[in-house]
């Protein structure tokens, strides 16, 4: 309540918005506030800490602490339960400065990393964070920050490519142990008519893919989610977009998101549906994660059980291979969209694409012209029904190891492609990709953009860019690098996945990409991840957020790289 007083009395006299209060980081300050949320504040120290005998930050070498960081480095479980670490690790990193406290992520027992003219640095982690368990730490959160100027950063499970989810010197909200699942097959959005049901599953911020997915089993509902199954689904993922392998059957996340549980930056806990706060509603839907508020948990609409049949063609590439496979996709991408399959092509390697409403023998018969192909470049072709999402998943997507890379320092750059690129740019969409696959570390084609997908209109519109609804592949690219290469390299890294994707930007000028997995410098970004939504985003980050307490990369309103907020990025 007071709280709320205060925002007002500060949007009444706007002469006391333009300069924050002096930082008050006092103990007594961070032990008022510890007590305000119950002792949930702790103190976060990077995890390879034990590890090292050189560094200013509290604790100490501890030889079996460190083994048992050594165990569990790249273990995408124990990383996510732990607070100060970040699947893109530069994100624990100052990457301008090179502070960090990182082992060899290849050889975790290397010394080189940890011996003494090494420091181990608190780098972009907050220095302290809130477990969040209910919206009233929120609300003590953003009235810290409002008083003391100490920024805040939203933490989830710390998979954002961009490092939106780590910030020098601030206080975390960390949102992984909101772990509640309810199933209510009558689900009335808060404020809409009783007779507005939906079959509909809420699940608080921290439940992460896996969870949902056996959860969504045992409840004989689906609900589809991303390949990452340490990714968090009402975080980043929800509020950026969020496709799934069969996102052109199902929508992109943000089309089966019901309602949001939020507390604004102005400490209001309110939910946000098509029935009311919709402007939250729309901005939630695509706007981004860590910039209107902080969801407490999402309603996603729940799809009956089904049953999928794949097509799966795997292959070893030769340059000439390669040039046929894709060559022959690029034809084929719009009829197969429009016909409701949807996949993933890692080119050179394989490629599945799925559909529901079919059978085996219908599907072999539809892509008898690919069967010919996979066999013409020597590779194998099958068609596997799997009797469930979670089979499916479990089947094509958890054996693939390039979809769990935790703890590896690493970027990536990405495009749309819309449809009429495919018969207006066939030839030069070929001579990119082969570029692309041929120069990168790794690289993926989704055929999952939600082309042939059919909004329900009674939820109104997302704001994701609408190029999503044109395009038929959302195309990857990414790089890592080890843990002692130096700053310079890896901006030269970054420079090359940019400069890598622009053949694909010149023949797709009015298309975008996605925030969730984009380049770190992606050329004008607002336009690229928001389209003709961009401006009514900034009006409702305004509007949710008048003092700027949430901010982050390339994130809608945000103050730009020349804030010292963001001095770590290169
Ligand atoms: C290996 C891998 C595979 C991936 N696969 C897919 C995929 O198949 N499909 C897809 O769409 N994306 C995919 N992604 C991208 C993924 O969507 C993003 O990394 C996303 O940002 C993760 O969200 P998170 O909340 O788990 O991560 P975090 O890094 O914790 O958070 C991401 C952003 O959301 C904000 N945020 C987090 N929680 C909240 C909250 N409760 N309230 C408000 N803001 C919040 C953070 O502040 C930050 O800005 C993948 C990423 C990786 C690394
Ligand atoms: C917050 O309070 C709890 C319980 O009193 C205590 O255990 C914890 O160390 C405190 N956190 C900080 C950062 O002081
Ligand atoms: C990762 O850690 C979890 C939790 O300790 C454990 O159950 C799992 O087996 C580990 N995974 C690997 C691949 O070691
Ligand atoms: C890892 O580093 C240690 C110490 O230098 C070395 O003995 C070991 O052979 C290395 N392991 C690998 C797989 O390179
Ligand atoms: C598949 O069939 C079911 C049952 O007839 C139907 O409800 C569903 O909408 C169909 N799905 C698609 C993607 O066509
Ligand atoms: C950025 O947008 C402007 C204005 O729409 C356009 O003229 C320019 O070519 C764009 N630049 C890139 C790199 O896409």
């Amino acid at each position: 309540m007071a709280f709320a007083a205060i925002i007002s009395l500060l949007l009444v006299f706007p002469v006391f918005t333009s300069a924050l209060p002096k930082r008050d980081t006092s103990q007594a300050a961070w032990d008022a506030l510890n007590k305000t949320v119950n002792g949930q504040l702790y103190t976060a120290i990077p995890f390879a800490r034990p590890c090292f005998q050189s560094s200013s930050l509290a604790g100490t070498f501890d030889e079996a602490a460190c083994q048992s960081v050594q165990a569990n480095y790249l273990n995408a479980t124990v990383r996510s339960n732990t607070f100060a670490t970040y699947m893109a690790s530069q994100s624990e990193t100052c990457s301008a400065t090179g502070a960090q406290c990182y082992l060899d992520w290849q050889n975790v027992t290397n010394p080189a990393a940890v011996s003494s003219s090494e420091t181990c640095s608190q780098g972009s982690v907050s220095t302290h964070y809130i477990d969040v368990k209910k919206a009233s730490d929120v609300q003590a959160a953003f009235q810290f920050s409002s008083k003391t100027g100490v920024p805040l950063v939203i933490k989830n499970t710390g998979h954002d490519y961009a490092g939106r989810s780590s910030l020098a010197n601030s206080l975390g909200l960390w949102s992984h142990n909101l772990k509640s699942k309810t199933f209510n097959a009558k689900f009335t959005p808060q404020g809409c008519p009783a007779k507005t049901t939906f079959p509909a599953a809420t699940i608080g911020a921290g439940v992460q893919t896996a969870e949902l997915y056996e959860y969504a089993d045992q409840q004989g509902i689906t609900i589809p989610g991303g390949a990452c199954v340490s990714v968090g689904i009402a975080g980043g993922y929800l509020q950026g977009g969020g496709h799934s392998w069969l996102s052109n059957i199902y929508g992109l996340a943000v089309d089966r998101v019901l309602e949001f549980e939020v507390v604004t930056p102005t400490g209001q806990h309110l939910f946000a549906n098509a029935c009311q706060n919709t402007d939250l509603y729309f901005a939630l839907r695509g706007g981004g994660g860590g910039t209107f508020g902080f969801v407490l948990s999402a309603t996603m609409k729940a799809l009956p059980k089904a049953s999928y049949i794949s097509v799966e063609v795997t292959y070893t590439s030769t340059p000439d291979t390669l040039k046929t496979f894709l060559s022959f996709l690029i034809s084929n991408a719009v009829k197969w969209s429009t016909d409701g399959w949807s996949g993933q092509i890692r080119p050179g390697a394989k490629l599945v694409l799925t559909a529901v409403n079919t059978t085996e023998a219908a599907a072999t018969a539809y892509f008898s012209d690919l069967q010919g192909v996979a066999q013409s470049i020597g590779g194998a072709f099958s068609v596997v029904t799997t009797p469930s999402y979670l089979a499916f998943h479990n089947k094509f997507i958890v054996p693939d190891a390039l979809n769990e890379l935790d703890g590896i320092p690493q970027t990536v750059g990405s495009r749309l492609i819309s449809a009429q690129t495919f018969s207006n740019s066939a030839d030069e969409l070929l001579d990119s990709l082969v570029n692309i696959v041929t120069n990168s570390q790794v690289s993926f084609i989704f055929a999952n953009a939600p082309f042939s997908f059919k909004q329900d209109a009674s939820l109104g519109p997302a704001s994701v860019n609408p190029a999503w609804r044109n395009s038929l592949w959302h195309v990857v690219a990414g790089a890592g690098w080890t843990f002692d290469t130096p700053a310079s390299v890896q901006s030269i890294i970054y420079d090359s996945l940019t400069s890598g994707i622009d053949t694909l930007r010149n023949i797709t000028p009015s298309s975008g990409a996605y925030l969730n997995e984009a380049d770190l410098h992606e050329p004008n970004y607002s336009e690229s991840f928001w389209g003709s939504n961009y401006d009514q985003l900034v009006q409702i980050k305004k509007k949710y957020d008048p003092q700027h307490l949430l901010d982050c990369w390339h994130c809608v309103g945000w103050k730009g790289a020349a804030d010292a907020s963001f001095s770590c990025y290169l």
